[in-house]
């Protein structure tokens, strides 16, 4: 099994920014975590991050037939990126969508996403684990 952990705008500065937030680990630390975690569960990982909206929609397109699911992190895109919605519903591959925070917790414009109904599921609140919980959700 292979699946995509795909990071969007803004998670390059995961560690540097509102530390109190999104914690203290960098995004290549929680990759590493992730790659290890994978290699015991016997799923090959493999990373994007990009803060440019089609080149995320790119990834997911050219996703098809490649992996078994993506992970997806779209940062703030999550809550307006009608293009992101459209390139998952375009796919066959499923799309797990992730967040860090509880962003239900959080801002009111942080609530809606309009990712979610083309997601498979969503999983969030539970910082770098969020990431992990999301690749063990392949396996059920
Ligand atoms: C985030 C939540 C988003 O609202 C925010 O814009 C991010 C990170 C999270 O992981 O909690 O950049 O997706």
């Amino acid at each position: 099994m292979t699946i995509l952990v795909l990071n969007g705008v803004n998670l390059n500065m995961t560690g540097r920014r509102e530390k109190d937030v999104y914690g203290t680990q960098t995004l290549r630390d929680i990759n590493d975590r992730i790659e290890h975690y994978a290699e015991k569960l016997g799923i090959t990982v493999k990373f994007f991050q990009n803060n440019l909206e089609g080149e995320l929609c790119t990834a997911i397109q050219s996703a098809e037939g490649k992996y078994d699911g993506i992970i997806l992190n779209a940062g703030a895109f999550t809550h307006y990126s009608y293009a992101i919605r459209d390139a998952i519903a375009s796919v066959s591959v499923p799309v797990v969508e992730v967040h860090m925070s509880n962003v239900h917790a959080r801002e009111e414009f942080r609530r809606n996403s309009v990712l979610t109904p083309v997601c498979r599921g969503e999983i969030l609140g539970f910082g770098a684990n969020s990431y992990i919980l999301a690749l063990e959700s392949f396996l059920l």
